[in-house]
This record gives structure tokens, sequence and C-alpha cells, in this order.
């Protein structure tokens, strides 16, 4: 599903260079579920954001479901992440004022779906991650869990293959990020590929392999 072969990235601050990933090779086959360990400025934000196509890398070859993301266009990219890719963020990324319902509608709005289809496909996503009758809340009207939950549904509303949560339950206590767990093992065992980056051990126990990650290199993975 998604292949990553000697993948480079560099930030440029004016006259200093980053050196976020250092030929980053990596294989994740559909259905899989994997956890990206490792400490803060090691790069697993800036590996997640390639593989979410939100950002390009400058050397090495992408294929994403056996599409060559590396030397795709930008509008193809756009194309590629609204076919293929749900992102889920540690802060909910919600647009605030406006309810439940609406915010999992956005990407459909953007996909060019009808109104009524639309209303259809995000009550049924709400369902799913257990949100019915919280339709109309807005997200200030909701808890911590249940605006990730929201979150979630926008993620899944358009049946992408891959699902990328950076830090998804960073924002949560113990118990309501074990809940979530939960959901993203019955949207695993779905079929959804899910790449997952956690600080917590407790939160990767949940996915199949662990990656590690430091100073811009895998230096282990561990399957369990
Ligand atoms: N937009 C940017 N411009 C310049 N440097 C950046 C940018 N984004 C990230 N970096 C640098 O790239 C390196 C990797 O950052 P990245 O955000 O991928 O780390 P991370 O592993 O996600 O860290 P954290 O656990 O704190 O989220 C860091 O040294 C960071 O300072
Ligand atoms: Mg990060």
């Amino acid at each position: 599903m998604i292949e990553l072969q000697d993948v480079s990235k560099t930030y440029h601050l004016g006259e200093v260079r980053v050196p976020a990933l250092k030929h980053v090779s990596l294989k994740v086959e559909r259905g899989d579920f994997v956890a990206i360990m490792g400490p803060s400025g090691s790069g697993k934000s800036t590996l997640m954001n390639i593989i979410g196509c939100l950002d390009a890398a400058d050397e090495g070859r992408y294929l994403l479901a056996g599409f060559p993301v590396s030397l795709a266009t930008h509008s193809e990219l756009a194309e590629l992440r609204n076919r293929h890719i749900g992102f889920i963020f540690q802060s909910f990324n919600l647009i605030p004022r406006i309810n439940a319902l609406r915010n999992v509608e956005m990407p459909m709005i953007y996909a060019g779906v009808n109104p009524e289809t639309r209303r259809k496909r995000a009550l049924t996503a709400l369902a799913i991650v257990g949100l019915r009758g919280r339709e109309h809340h807005t997200a200030a009207q909701l808890s911590g869990g249940q605006q990730q939950r929201v979150a979630i549904a926008r993620a899944i509303v358009n049946n992408p293959d891959v699902i990328i949560a950076d830090e998804p339950t960073g924002a949560l206590d113990s118990q309501t990020s074990q809940e979530i767990m939960q959901l993203f093992a019955q949207l695993n065992a779905g079929g959804k590929t899910i790449v997952m980056v956690t600080h917590e051990v407790d939160i990767a126990r949940h996915a199949r392999r662990v990656i590690q990650v430091k100073d811009g290199q895998i230096f282990n993975i561990r399957y369990q």
C-alpha cells in the first residue's frame, strides 16, 4: 500500500539546513497497523506528512497504492490525498462553530459529493464512531474524546484505504485513549491500513508493528 524507498527531507531555515528524514525506506502492506515512536524532533510528523501526501520528499521514491507520488504534480497530490488518505490529529482540528455533522461533511464538500449523499454518509460515519444523537452539537459542546470521534468520522467518510494519525490520543486521558484505540482496532479489522504516531507504549501496543525513529532514521522495527 505504502512504499518509501530511500526518502530524505531537509528543511531550510534561512541559511540553516535541518535534515528531518535521512534515507528512510519503509513498506506498509494493505491492512497493516503501524505505530511510529521516537523522541521529539526525530522526524515522525515529517514522515507522516510525506506518507499523507501533505508534503513532498526531496529525495527518494514514494509509491502509494502503486502510484509514484514522488513524481506527482500538485493537483495529483491533492487527488491522491482525497482518494486514499484520512487524517487524524492530536488537536482534532475540527471547525469549532459548526456542528459535528457539518464537520464530517466537509471532506465530501471538497470532493463534490451531492448534499443528500453527503448527509447520509456523514450520519453513517458518526454512527460508526458511536456519536448517534450528537450530530448537532458543536465542537465546544462535545468532550475531547467525542471531538476526536468526530474527527475520525471525518477521516473515514470518503472511505480512504489509509488512516494517518499523528498522536491521536495525545490530548486525551488514558481511559478515553483506550476507547479511541478500540475504534482504531475496529477500523483496522474492517480493512483500513493505519499509520499512527504515539509517545505512549500503552497506545503503541494496539499496533501490529512498532517502528522506532531517531534522528530522521528508522533504527528498529518490532512485530508484536
Ligand atoms: N516546517 C519546518 N521548517 C523547518 N524545520 C522543521 C519544520 N518542520 C519540522 N522541522 C524540523 O524537522 C525535524 C523533525 O521534525 P518533526 O516535526 O518531524 O519531529 P517529530 O518527531 O514529529 O517531533 P514531535 O514528537 O515533537 O512532534 C525537527 O528538527 C524540526 O525542528
Ligand atoms: Mg510530531
